[in-house]
C-alpha cells in the first residue's frame, strides 16, 4: 500500500551548508514515524521541507501526490505543522475560535466546528473567545493543535511540541496527542529531541545526527537493541520526561557559524565511545562513510560495527 507520507533522498542546503543529507523514510497510514536527534541535527529542516518552508532536494510524497515545487502547493495544505512555541504560532489579536476557524476548510457551522475541535483537545468551548495570551501554554499548545486539525489533515507533523513547555503539562499534552491519534487514525511525523518522549509517541523511530538518518526501525527494537552508537548514547543519556535542554540562539548561531565541514569518513567518529578515538584498529572510520552500506544493515544503521553491538558496553533504556 502506498505510505500517506514518503520522503527519499531529502537533501536540504542552504548556501554551503547541508543541513539535511539524504534523508530517507516512510510513514503508513495511521502510524508514527519519531524524529530523534540532538539541536542542530536536522529535524525541523526536514519537517520544513516537507511543508515546503525549506529548499528541499529530493522526492516528497503525500500519497500519490509530488509535495515539492509549485505543483506541490496544494498537496502541501493538507500536511500541517504545530510548532514548539504556539505564541509564535498564534496570532495574539485573534480570539482563539477565529485562529482555529483560520483552519476550517469549508464554510458555514463554523462556530459549531471550532466548539467541537476545542471540545476535541479538552478545552472548554467558552474559551473561543479570548485571546492567546490569556491561556497557559499548554492550553496554547491545545490551540494549535486543534487549529491544525481544523484543516483535516493527512498527516501530522509535530515538532518540539512540548519543549517550552512544564514537565506535568508536557505530559497532558502527550498524553493528548497520542490519544488523538488513536482515535482519530492520525498520521504523524513527531519531532522531538527527548528520546523517551519519542518512545511514547511513535511506531517507528528514526535517528538523526548532523543532518543524516543514522539508524531507524520499529520503535520497539531501535529502543531495545539500537544498533548504532549514536543511539545508544541517547538511550544512555535518557532524560526524564521533559527534562530538556534550550539553547539560547547564541549557541545555536555558534554552532552554525563554527561547525568545520564534515570530515570523511564516520561523521560520528570524534564521539563514538566505540569508535577510532578509543579503538586504534577502526581507522575504517576514518577513511569510510559507513552510511554508504546503510542499506545493507539492520535498521539502516550507519555504523560500520553495527553488527557488533552485543559486544559492546551494554546499555541501560532507563
Ligand atoms: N534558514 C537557515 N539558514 C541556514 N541554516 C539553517 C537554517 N535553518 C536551519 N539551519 C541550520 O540547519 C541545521 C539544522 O537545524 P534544525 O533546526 O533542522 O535542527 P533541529 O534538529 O530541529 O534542532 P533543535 O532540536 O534545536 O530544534 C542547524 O545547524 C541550523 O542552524
Ligand atoms: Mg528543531
Amino acid at each position: 500500500m502506498t505510505p500517506a507520507l514518503s520522503v527519499q533522498d531529502l537533501t536540504v542546503r542552504y548556501g554551503a551548508f547541508t543541513a539535511v543529507r539524504g534523508v530517507s523514510f516512510e510513514v503508513p497510514h495511521g502510524s508514527v514515524l519519531g524524529l530523534v536527534g540532538e539541536s542542530g541535527s536536522g529535524k525541523s529542516t526536514v519537517a520544513r521541507a516537507i511543508v515546503g518552508l525549506a529548499p528541499a532536494q529530493g522526492a516528497i510524497r503525500l500519497g500519490d501526490a509530488d509535495l515539492t515545487g509549485r505543483r506541490g502547493r496544494a498537496a502541501r495544505r493538507r500536511v500541517q505543522l504545530v510548532f514548539q512555541d504556539p505564541r509564535g504560532s498564534l496570532d495574539p489579536r485573534r480570539s482563539v475560535g477565529d485562529s482555529i476557524a483560520e483552519g476550517l476548510r469549508g464554510t458555514g457551522r463554523r462556530s459549531a466546528r471550532v466548539a467541537e475541535l476545542l471540545e476535541l483537545v479538552s478545552l472548554d468551548p467558552s474559551l473561543a473567545v479570548v485571546r492567546p495570551h490569556q491561556l497557559s501554554g499548554g492550553q496554547r499548545q491545545r490551540v494549535a493543535i486543534a487549529r491544525a486539525l481544523a484543516a483535516d489533515p493527512e498527516v501530522l507533523i509535530a515538532d518540539e511540541v512540548t519543549a517550552s513547555l512544564d514537565v506535568s503539562v508536557q505530559a497532558v499534552v502527550l498524553n493528548l496527542l497520542r490519544r488523538l491519534q488513536r482515535e482519530l487514525g492520525l498520521t504523524m511525523v513527531f519531532i522531538s529531541h527527548n528520546l523517551a518522549v519519542v518512545r511514547y509517541m511513535s511506531d517507528e523511530i528514526a535517528v538523526m545526527f548532523n543532518g543524516r538518518v543514522v539508524e531507524q526501525g520499529p520503535a520497539g527494537e531501535v529502543i531495545s537493541a539500537p544498533e548504532h552508537p549514536y543511539t545508544r548514547s541517547l538511550l544512555a543519556a535518557i532524560p526524564e520526561l521533559g527534562a530538556h535542554r534550550l539553547l539560547s540562539e547564541e549557541a545555536v548561531e555558534a554552532s552554525v557559524t563554527a561547525r568545520p565541514a564534515p570530515p570523511p569518513g564516520c561523521d560520528y567518529r570524534l564521539r563514538c565511545p566505540v569508535g577510532p578515538a578509543v579503538r586504534e584498529d577502526r581507522a575504517i572510520c576514518r577513511t569510510d562513510d559507513p552510511a554508504a552500506q546503510a542499506g545493507q544493515r539492520l535498521h539502516l544503521a550507519a555504523c560500520h560495527f553495527a553488527a557488533e553491538r552485543t559486544a559492546l558496553a551494554p546499555v541501560n533504556p532507563g
